[in-house]
C-alpha cells in the first residue's frame, strides 16, 4: 500500500477509574476502505470513536488521521474527518434546511453556493420535500439521515459513524447502507461501529471484533470465515426416507469421496457433510452430485451453509464454548426439473 493509512491506531487505551475500557487497540484503515468495529454493548466502541475523533483523551497510545497525529496535532487531524455520533445532534426547533445551514456555517463552508449544496444533500436523502419542516417532527430515521447529511456537507475524506442504524426502521437502514456504499466507491474512508452482524457483513471490507476493549479478531468476512473451516457444510435434503440399505451404502460412498464428516440427520432427513477444509468445497460438491446421479438418489435440494458472522463472532469471542450448530441456508435446487 503506497498511500499512508487513513486511520492508524497504535496501542490505544482508555482507563476509567480502575477499568480498562479500550485495551491496547492496534488497527489501520486504508484509504477508501470501510472498516466496521463490531462488538456488543459496552465493548468499548463509542469510547474508541470518541478518542479517534478527539472528544476524549486516550490514557495511552497514539493515533493518526490522514497522517496527522491526533494527540500532537489534533486541529489538523480534525480538519480531515467528520463524525456522526450515536446521539442525534440536531436542533429540534430548526427546520431541516436551517439545521444544515447551521452546520455549514459552523464548519466555515463557503457561503457561495451553500443553499444549492444543502438542497443537493437533502435531495440525496429524500428530504428535499421536508426542507422547511421542523425536525422535531421527523422520525428517528429521518433525523439520522439528516445528521449524516450534515457530516457529509464538508466532503470529508474520512467519516466516522457510531452505530449509524441502531433502532431505525428497515427502509432507513437500507437507505443509509446504500449511501455509505456509494461514498466508499467515491473513495471516502469509513470507520463505523455496529453491533449488527448483518450490517458489518453487508458493508465492511474489513471487520474488527472488539470484546471488553480488546480486538479479538480482524479481517475480511472471508478471512474470519476461513478461521472456522468446520462450520461450512453441504446438506442434501432427501425426497423420501432412505431404506437401511440405501443409508448404509450412501454413508459409505460419501465417506469415501467427500472431504469432511458425513452424517445423516434422521429428524430432518438430511445428509450433511461438515467440510474439514473450505478448499474442498468444489471437490466435495462433485462427489455429492456423482452420488446423486449414479445412485438415483431422490432429493429435494442441495445447499451449502456458511457460518454467519454471528456464529463466527460467538466462536471467536468465546473460544471455549462449542460452536453453535448451523441451520442450513435456503436450499439451492439442483437439477430436479426434467
Ligand atoms: N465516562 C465514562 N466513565 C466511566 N465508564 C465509562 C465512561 N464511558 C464509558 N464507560 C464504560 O466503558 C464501557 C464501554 O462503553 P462504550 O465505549 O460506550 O461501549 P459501546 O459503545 O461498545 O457500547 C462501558 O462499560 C461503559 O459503562
Ligand atoms: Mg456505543
Amino acid at each position: 500500500m503506497s498511500e499512508a493509512p487513513s486511520i492508524k491506531v497504535t496501542q490505544l487505551t482508555k482507563v476509567f477509574g480502575k477499568r480498562t475500557v479500550v485495551d491496547h487497540l492496534d488497527l489501520e484503515v486504508h484509504p477508501g476502505e470501510l472498516y466496521a468495529l463490531l462488538g456488543d454493548n459496552g465493548a468499548g466502541k463509542t469510547t474508541t470513536i470518541n478518542m479517534l475523533t478527539t472528544l476524549l483523551k486516550p490514557t495511552s497510545g497514539r493515533f493518526s488521521i490522514a497522517g496527522f497525529d491526533g494527540i500532537s496535532n489534533p486541529e489538523k487531524a480534525k480538519s480531515k474527518f467528520a463524525v456522526v455520533s450515536q446521539e442525534v445532534a440536531l436542533y429540534q426547533e430548526l427546520t431541516a434546511f436551517e439545521n444544515l445551514m447551521f452546520v455549514s456555517r459552523l464548519y466555515g463552508l463557503p457561503k457561495e453556493g451553500a443553499r444549492e449544496r444543502i438542497e443537493q444533500h437533502l435531495s440525496q436523502w429524500d428530504l428535499l420535500a421536508r426542507r422547511n419542516d421542523y425536525i422535531g417532527d421527523f422520525s428517528g430515521g429521518m433525523q439520522r439521515k439528516l445528521s449524516i447529511a450534515g457530516a457529509l456537507l464538508r466532503s470529508p475524506r474520512v467519516l466516522f459513524l457510531d452505530e449509524p442504524t441502531v433502532g431505525l426502521d428497515p427502509g432507513s437502514r437500507q437507505h443509509i447502507w446504500e449511501i455509505l456504499t456509494g461514498l466508499k466507491h467515491e473513495g471516502v474512508t469509513i470507520f463505523l461501529t455496529t453491533h449488527y452482524l448483518e450490517e458489518a457483513e453487508l458493508l465492511a471490507d474489513r471487520v474488527g471484533i472488539i470484546v471488553r476493549g480488546k480486538l479479538i479478531a480482524e479481517g475480511t468476512i472471508d478471512d474470519l470465515r476461513g478461521r472456522l473451516n468446520h462450520m461450512k457444510s453441504i446438506c442434501v435434503r432427501m425426497a423420501r426416507r432412505p431404506t437401511a440399505e440405501e443409508l448404509d451404502s450412501s454413508l459409505s460412498r460419501l465417506r469415501n469421496f467427500a472431504f469432511g464428516e458425513v452424517s445423516y440427520d434422521e429428524l430432518r432427513n438430511i445428509f450433511s457433510i461438515a467440510l474439514s477444509n473450505e478448499r474442498h468445497l468444489s471437490e466435495t460438491l462433485r462427489a455429492v452430485t456423482d452420488w446423486i446421479e449414479t445412485e438415483h438418489i431422490p432429493i429435494t435440494g442441495v445447499s451449502t451453509s456458511e457460518p454467519s458472522l454471528e456464529e463466527i463472532y460467538l466462536a471467536l469471542s468465546h473460544e471455549t464454548v462449542p460452536l453453535p450448530k448451523t441451520e442450513p441456508a435456503p436450499a439451492v435446487p439442483v437439477s430436479k426439473e426434467k
